[in-house]
Formats: C-alpha cells, structure tokens, sequence
C-alpha cells in the first residue's frame, strides 16, 4: 500500500481521551471570550490584542494568548499582520449573532455551572443533585434567590429557543389548535415564533415570576394582542384556558416524582380532547442519543429519557403517546435531537384521571376545588404591550 492508497487511522485511543479532556481548555478560553466581548468589536474589522486590551480592561499579552489559543480552535482567525478577525464561530459568539449562543456559552463559564460538574461523582455516588449540596438550594431556587445568575440562565435558554424555536413552530400544525399555553416557556420565544407562524391562534406564557417578567420585551407587536403572560409556578397551579399544553425543555429537568405534579397539575385544567406537546430529546434516539446532556440533568436533579420512560410516566396520569415527530434541526448537538412528542388524553375525565393517578402512586390526594373555566385568579398576569414592562406594571 503507497502513501496514495493508505486508508486514514483513527487516532489511538490515548489521542482521543486527551482530546475529550481537552474539551474543557477549550470551552474555559471560548466562554472567557464571550465574555470579554471579543466577538463583539471584531464585527466590524480585524482588531489586535494590543488595540482591544484597553477597551476591554485586559492586559495585552494575557489577551493575546486567549484569542491565538481560541483561533487555534477556530473561533477567530490570526492574520499575518497578528490582528484577529471574526470567524463563522466568533460570529455566533456576538451579542447580536444570528443565531447567538453569548448567553450560553456565558452561562456554562459561570461558576455555579463549573461547580456542578466538578460534583458529578458525588451525584454519581448518592443519585442526588450537586446544587443543592453546593448552596443549599435546588437549581431554579438557587437561581432565584440570585437574580444576576437568573438572567443569565434566562439569556442562555431564550439564545437555545432563538435557535430552536423556528424548526418547532414548523414540525407541528398548530392551526389545529385554538389556544395554547406554553408551560415553563421561559421568556417567550417559542411561542412568539408559534403564534407568529399560527394567525388565529391564541397563547398563554406561564413560567415563574421573575423569568417571566423578561417576556413582555419578546412577546411584543403583531402577537402581543393575542397572548397573556402568566407568572407563578407549575407546582401550585397551571393556567387554565388552553386546548393545548406544550413544555419544551422542561420535564428532562425533573425526577419523576417532580415531573408527576407537573403533568398532574396539567391534567387538572386541560380540557376534554386537549392535547399535551413535549419537546424534548431521547436518550434512546437512533439519529443522537441524549447522553451526555442526562450527565448535565443528573448533576442538577433532572433526567434525559427514553421513549419508554416517557411513555410510562405519562401514562402514569394518563397521557397516552400518539406519534413522535423527530427532526435533525431541532435541538443543539449536545441535547441530541429534539422529539416533539403529542400525547393525547386517555378516555375519563381529567379530575378523576387524576385521583386514579393519584391512588396508584400512593400520593396523598389534595385537589383544590374545582375552579369554573375562565375565572381563575392567577397570582400573576402580565399583558404585554406598551406600559407593561415589568411585574411592577401589574393592576
Ligand atoms: C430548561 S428551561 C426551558 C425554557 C423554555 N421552555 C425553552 O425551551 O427555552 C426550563 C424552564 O422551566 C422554568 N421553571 C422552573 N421551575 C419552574 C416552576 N416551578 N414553575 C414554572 N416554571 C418553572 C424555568 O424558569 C425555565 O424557564
């Protein structure tokens, strides 16, 4: 065999684990430079280190060794004359990149998320969460209790929908629905894309409080008359009024028990024929497997699962399956692909399907009264629009 015909060799194994532990050099220099800004000022031309330092407040050479080592992955190019330029890559870094994953990648540099991976063995051992033994607080709580850490992680997930969103509101007809409540929504770009793509359609944004007093700015001008924005959370209450319920994103961040008071308190307001939409990824998928995004979800509590597992927890208040619409460009690589998942209701009716489910649990059953459609008093209730920028704007 000459050198022409010689098939390539998959680089021995000791390569390929420096290479995958390598990872995080990579990742701690591209995150160090979102946050610096660099994909910002290099928009508009090359820059040197030597030019940005002051700008930015960094010291010449430091800077100049983060952005040689984050060309050398292809996040900025080093010209001849050691001026940087943007990339295809830096591009996606810039605040206003389209797509932009600033907030994401922001977010997986911030030290709580570090901290959850450096626990990964303690989870692996106990089965329990890092964030909880790391601040005394589950995740979300934690995140509220720290409003800064909080917009970043709402930043991160609205950079994911931007990205996602358009393929979601395209893979299903929801021409078919009337009205919609997207559940744990986030700031309310998914649904900004599905109503903007569904004329007629009429939307609910439900999520906690403080995220979703960020919605108001993205759920504006043509889909802002034909929305409400909901804040409380989906362990007390989901708003009644839609014949659909959507959660994109949201069970894979729960265990079971958690993930049943979820789709139990669903169950309690969705009407007759209602249907349920999931979007989340599979860990049995066949195209890419969730794997390694259940090693994030172990670390802060939740759980990737297979279609199995879905189909036994919802069947356990009883959803039941009726197709899987699985599509490539839905869903960063990491999360494998996304599956939009459409359950339908199984035959009874919601109230007693959930005391069944209730029972079979062994759940103590404590329904609140039955409310009359329509007259629920949400804790929180935003109309979008001019004025109704915040919390504080509420009647
Ligand atoms: C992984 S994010 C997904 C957000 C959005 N669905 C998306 O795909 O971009 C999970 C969402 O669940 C929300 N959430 C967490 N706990 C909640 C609760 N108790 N009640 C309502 N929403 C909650 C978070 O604030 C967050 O927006």
């Amino acid at each position: 065999m000459n050198e022409a015909t010689a098939k390539p060799q998959a680089p021995p194994a000791h390569v390929r684990i420096f290479e995958l532990l390598s990872g995080v050099f990579a990742a701690g220099a591209v995150t160090c430079l979102a946050r610096l800004g660099v994909p910002d000022l290099v928009e508009k031309g090359p820059k040197s280190a030597e030019e940005l330092a002051s700008l930015i407040g960094a010291q010449p050479d430091a800077l100049y060794r983060l952005m040689r080592a984050t060309a050398s992955v292809g996040v900025l190019s080093e010209g001849a004359d050691g001026k940087f330029s943007e990339t295809p890559m830096s591009a996606v870094l810039r605040s206003n990149g389209t797509p932009s994953l600033r907030g994401f990648a922001i977010m997986t540099g911030t030290e709580w998320h570090a901290r959850g991976w450096a626990h990964l063995e303690y989870c692996v051992r106990t089965g329990c969460q890092a964030p909880e033994n790391i601040f005394g607080a589950p995740m979300f709580q934690f995140l509220e209790q720290n409003p800064e850490q909080g917009k970043i992680f709402n930043q991160a997930m609205s950079d994911l929908s931007a990205i996602d969103s358009p393929a979601v509101a395209d893979a299903y007809n929801f021409g078919e629905i009337r009205s919609i409540v997207d559940v744990g929504g986030g700031e309310g770009g998914l649904l900004r894309d599905i109503l903007a793509a569904t004329p007629e359609l009429r939307g609910i944004l439900f999520d906690l409080p403080q995220v979703v007093a960020g919605a108001p700015a993205i759920l504006s001008g043509d889909v802002a008359a034909r929305c409400q924005i909901v804040g409380g959370s989906f362990f007390d209450f989901v708003p009644e009024g839609g014949n659909a319920y959507l959660m994109k994103g949201v069970i894979h961040d729960w265990p079971d028990d958690d993930a049943v008071k979820i789709l139990q308190n669903i169950r309690r307001v969705i009407p007759p024929g209602g249907t349920l939409l999931l979007v989340e990824s599979l860990v049995d998928s066949k195209a890419r497997p969730a794997g390694l995004a259940d090693m994030l979800m172990l670390a802060i509590g939740g759980r990737e699962r297979t279609e199995a597992d879905f189909r036994s927890l919802l069947a356990s208040t009883r959803f039941s399956l009726t197709r899987i619409i699985a599509d490539r460009s839905v869903g960063a690589a990491f999360f494998g692909d996304y599956h939009l998942m459409d359950y339908e209701l199984m035959g009874g009716d919601a109230r007693e399907a959930v005391i069944d489910a209730d029972k079979k649990r062994n759940i103590p059953v404590n329904l609140p009264p039955q409310v009359p459609f329509g007259s629920h008093q949400w804790p929180t209730l935003i109309t979008p629009g001019p004025g109704a920028k915040s919390l504080a704007d509420l009647p």
